[in-house]
């Protein structure tokens, strides 16, 4: 997508053809600005201090760290290390998980002299996959949007409702649930996005925002405790959340806060659909319940950054002085509140048969481990 005019992606290889570089996220929306990957602590620090956020981004970030740990000595000491490192930094996002593994998968047969190479040969792939997904999940998420704007009087925008930011910056190009969003303003479909400000780390009011606001998208920033009134009063048609992981029962893990959007959008009749590529599911858990929560630092809660009228970027205490905070970073919501998951492959229900008439090659690893008598 573009910012200034100018097409990009979140991470790319530099012209040197090893170090890498990332849009910086912490210094979204106030400056846009880029930092230099040329290790795997640098690449874990990205994904550990959220320079680099969102669960396809972080994977691929994860991918290039591996690269980079060959590029520095691909001795197989170094590969397992490097692969443990990069898997703590993050808990929640299964697709850190999924990336390692494929970078496992590709690295580990091979002699220590074909390593770098292929790791950065499957970083790019990793990149460039998950921007074709992340574009189809767009077309299809795309005929929600027709359907509901078919029913609307001609120039009445699409009013969609998302939370945190599951754009373009979330990802490599185009965003999960952002990539039906462009599709359809770039097709000429009116639509506002009401947008969560999702604090405490508030993605919504500084990076949806922001992507939407470069790319044109007619948007509004809410607080989040504002979008179950927009529903009681019909001013959204339509919810879509990105997701850090889909259980193989169609559980949906994202930004904490999204569960309540969706007990709001059930009690108001609002379709609630969650966008995601294959890479976001987790076909060894059968609960939500199960999946690791990030707990977050309570300065998150208890201080906010902003910006001064002179421009000075500043951090505020917003709490009462010596108040504790407790900062889960996720939450679930169940299946039974998600109308349809938008993915690569196209629509499905939120179930065990929904995923796997989809994905029918996961079958064996989606059945539910048998209890012992
Ligand atoms: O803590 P973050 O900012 O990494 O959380 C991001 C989200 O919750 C996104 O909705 C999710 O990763 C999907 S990104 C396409």
């Amino acid at each position: 997508m573009k910012i200034h005019g100018r097409p990009y992606r979140t991470i790319w290889l530099r012209p040197d053809g090893w170090s890498v570089e990332v849009i910086d996220q912490t210094l979204l929306p106030f400056t846009f600005a880029t930092a230099l990957l040329t290790t795997v602590d640098e690449a874990a620090k990205a994904i550990l201090i959220m320079q680099v956020r969102g669960a396809p981004l972080i994977g691929a970030t994860a991918a290039y760290g591996v690269a980079l740990a060959m590029h520095a000595d691909p001795s197989d000491t170094n590969l397992n290390l490097a692969i443990a490192h990069l898997a703590k930094q993050r808990p929640t996002a299964i697709n850190l998980r999924w990336a390692l593994d494929e970078m496992r998968t590709s690295l580990s047969p091979l002699a220590p002299g074909e390593r770098e190479a292929r790791a950065y040969a499957r970083a790019a792939e990793i990149c460039d996959e998950d921007v074709e997904n992340c574009r189809r999940i767009g077309m299809h998420g795309l005929e929600i949007i027709r359907a509901i704007a078919a029913r609307k009087k001609p120039g009445q925008p699409v009013n969609i409702l998302t939370h945190c930011n599951a754009g373009w910056i979330a990802c490599v190009d185009w965003g999960t649930a952002t990539s039906p969003i462009y599709h359809a303003h770039d097709s000429g479909i009116p639509v506002h996005v009401w947008v969560d400000e999702t604090r405490p780390r508030n993605q919504g009011a500084f990076l949806t925002a922001y992507e939407l606001g470069a790319h044109g998208v007619p948007h509004t920033i809410i607080v989040d405790n504002a979008g179950g009134h927009y529903m009681q009063h019909g001013q959204v048609d339509l919810c879509i959340v990105g997701t850090d992981r889909v259980t193989a029962n169609g559980d949906v893990c994202n930004k904490i806060g999204t569960y309540l959007k969706a007990l709001a959008a059930k009690d108001t009749g609002v379709p609630f659909y969650v966008a995601l590529p294959h890479s976001t599911i987790d076909w060894t858990l059968h609960d939500g319940r199960t999946i690791p929560i990030e707990e977050r630092s309570a300065d998150e809660v208890l201080r906010i950054q902003g910006r001064l009228p002179d421009g000075t970027i500043v951090t505020t205490e917003i709490g009462a002085p010596g108040s504790k905070a407790a900062n889960p970073a996720f939450d679930v919501t169940p299946a039974r509140l998600v109308t349809g998951l938008i993915t690569e492959r196209g629509l499905c229900a939120a179930s065990p048969e929904g995923l796997l008439k989809l994905y029918p090659e996961r079958a064996a690893q989606a059945a539910p481990a048998k209890r012992m008598a």
